[in-house]
């Protein structure tokens, strides 16, 4: 598949000497979707702000084949579109009408296509109505919400997103995710920056674990299964997971682990079918000192 991201070399420090990034390479492939996953101060802002052109380090970016220096702003925002972490960076005019028309109106739009854009961007995000409504009104799942669409009025190729889901009420999460999933399905290549480990198995084809360099990538199995990786990031696995890992040690037999409330509840209806309808737990003399392993494991006390 066409690559159209390819990331190389890429170092960044801030003025006062906080080396934020170093040496990261990394390559997207069209229609993935990708999450950069790291602690906090991991970088990840300050690489995707890379992505748009809001910082410039040492290294090169290329977004379909052309270094993004070499191109116009008007080029990149068509596409490459980054919702910001903080969704009041993004939202800076007077309405909610005037943020998501902001993009269409400077790609030279006419009045009819970018009212078209902003009622269906609006309504994408679940926010049909709020046209005339001032940001500093809504509720942080709202601007976030909102933030979003200010970038798919835009409708570019790749979408980046900073923390989609970071301090946002279970509703709030729900809504994002299910307009991410609708992104991926529509194609578009999606990268999510996140420490939210329980995002990643849904949405996520392929990780990047960043601690200010890359150090690892794979598909969510192979990020979350490798426990030693997880300790040194700072990161946790999906507490479902975790849970399995714990049925195990009363002997509930999973020869791999589930990462997602779907992959579990699949496991679970294969052992009730291929063990009688019953699924089988012990309590051993064993059992205590495997829990208490485990614990260790994952630097639990
Ligand atoms: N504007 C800034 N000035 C100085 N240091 C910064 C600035 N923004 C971020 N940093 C530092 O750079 C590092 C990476 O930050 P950031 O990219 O925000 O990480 P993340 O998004 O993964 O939490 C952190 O140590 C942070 O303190
Ligand atoms: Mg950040």
């Amino acid at each position: 598949m066409e690559e159209i991201i390819s990331i190389k070399n890429l170092s960044y420090g801030y003025p006062g000497g906080t080396v934020a990034l170093n040496d990261v390479s990394l390559d997207i492939l069209r229609g993935e979707s990708i999450a950069l996953l790291g602690p906090n101060g991991a970088g990840k802002s300050t690489l995707l702000l890379h992505l748009n052109g809001v910082l410039s380090g040492k290294g090169s970016i290329e977004v379909f084949g052309r270094n993004i220096r070499e191109k116009k702003r008007s080029e990149l925002i068509k596409e490459i579109g980054v919702v910001f972490q903080h969704p009041d960076d993004q939202l800076f005019m007077p309405t909610i009408f005037d943020d998501v028309a902001f993009g269409p109106i400077n790609m030279g739009l006419d009045r009819g296509e970018v009212e078209r854009r902003v009622s269906s961007a609006l309504e994408k995000v679940g926010l049909s109505g709020y046209e005339n409504r001032y940001p500093h009104q809504l509720s942080l799942g709202e601007k976030k919400k909102a933030a979003l669409a200010t970038i798919l009025s835009m409708d570019p190729e790749i979408i980046v997103l900073d923390e989609p889901t970071a301090n946002l009420d279970p509703k709030s999460r729900r809504d994002l995710v299910g307009v991410m999933r609708d992104l991926k399905e529509r194609g578009k290549t999606v990268i999510i920056s996140t420490h939210d480990v329980s995002l990643v198995p849904g949405l996520a084809d392929r990780v990047y674990v960043l601690d200010r360099k890359i150090i690892a990538e794979g598909t969510p199995k192979e990020i979350f299964l490798n426990t030693e990786l997880l300790k040194k990031a700072n990161l946790e696995i999906p507490p479902i997971t975790y849970l399995f890992e714990v049925l195990s040690c009363f002997g509930y037999n999973c020869s791999s682990l589930p990462l997602s409330m779907d992959e579990a509840v699949k496991y679970l209806t294969d052992s009730i079918e291929t063990e009688g309808g019953h699924i089988h737990l012990h309590l051993h003399e064993h059992t205590h000192e495997d829990l208490r392993r485990l614990k260790e494991k994952y630097g639990h006390h």
